[in-house]
């Protein structure tokens, strides 16, 4: 997996990730943030990565790790939902599957990002857009 954003979202992913990974043996190869750089290591980044210089461009970023699945958890643009679609395009061009929690995306090209998805054969999922704070009917019943 590779994150894009490692604030509020990417730092706990990567600590539920780390605590639930007898479950979820998934490694998160590389991090790539806005102003602390990039992170990468092909065998498993930590839960407190060191971050280096920054990749100069998604497309180059997502060519190093190669992930199978990208995290997409950049800021909320809500004006256009740049610069997250086109990191979920770039990622769909590699043929990579994508998560994202930014609703700018969704809110902005949700119809076009499906197809492309669609024609590119890989999966795109966004329900943590929207509560994904708030316990589950099952989580509250318990
Ligand atoms: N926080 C929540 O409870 C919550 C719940 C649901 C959905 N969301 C959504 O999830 C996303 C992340 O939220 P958050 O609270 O984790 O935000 P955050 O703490 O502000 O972190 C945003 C991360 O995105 C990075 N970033 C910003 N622009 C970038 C760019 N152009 N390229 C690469 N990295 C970039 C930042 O880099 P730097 O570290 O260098 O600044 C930072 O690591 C947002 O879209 C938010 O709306 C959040």
């Amino acid at each position: 997996m590779a994150l894009l954003g490692h604030g509020n979202v990417g730092k706990a992913f990567a600590r539920l990730l780390r605590n639930k990974r007898s479950i979820y043996p998934f490694p998160i190869v590389e991090i790539h943030t806005a102003k602390h750089g990039s992170a990468f290591n092909p065998k498993g980044l930590g839960v407190e990565p060191k971050f280096g210089d920054p990749a100069a461009t998604v497309a180059e970023f997502l060519e190093r790790a190669q992930p199978s699945v990208v995290i997409e958890i950049t800021t909320l643009n809500p004006e256009s939902g740049e610069p997250a679609i086109s990191h979920i395009r770039a990622a769909f061009s590699r043929k990579a599957h994508v998560i994202t929690a930014n609703k700018g995306p969704i809110a902005h090209a949700y119809a076009e990002l499906r197809e492309e998805a669609q024609r590119a054969s890989v999966e795109f999922r966004f329900e943590s857009t929207v509560m994904d704070g708030t316990p589950g009917r099952s989580q509250r019943d318990a």
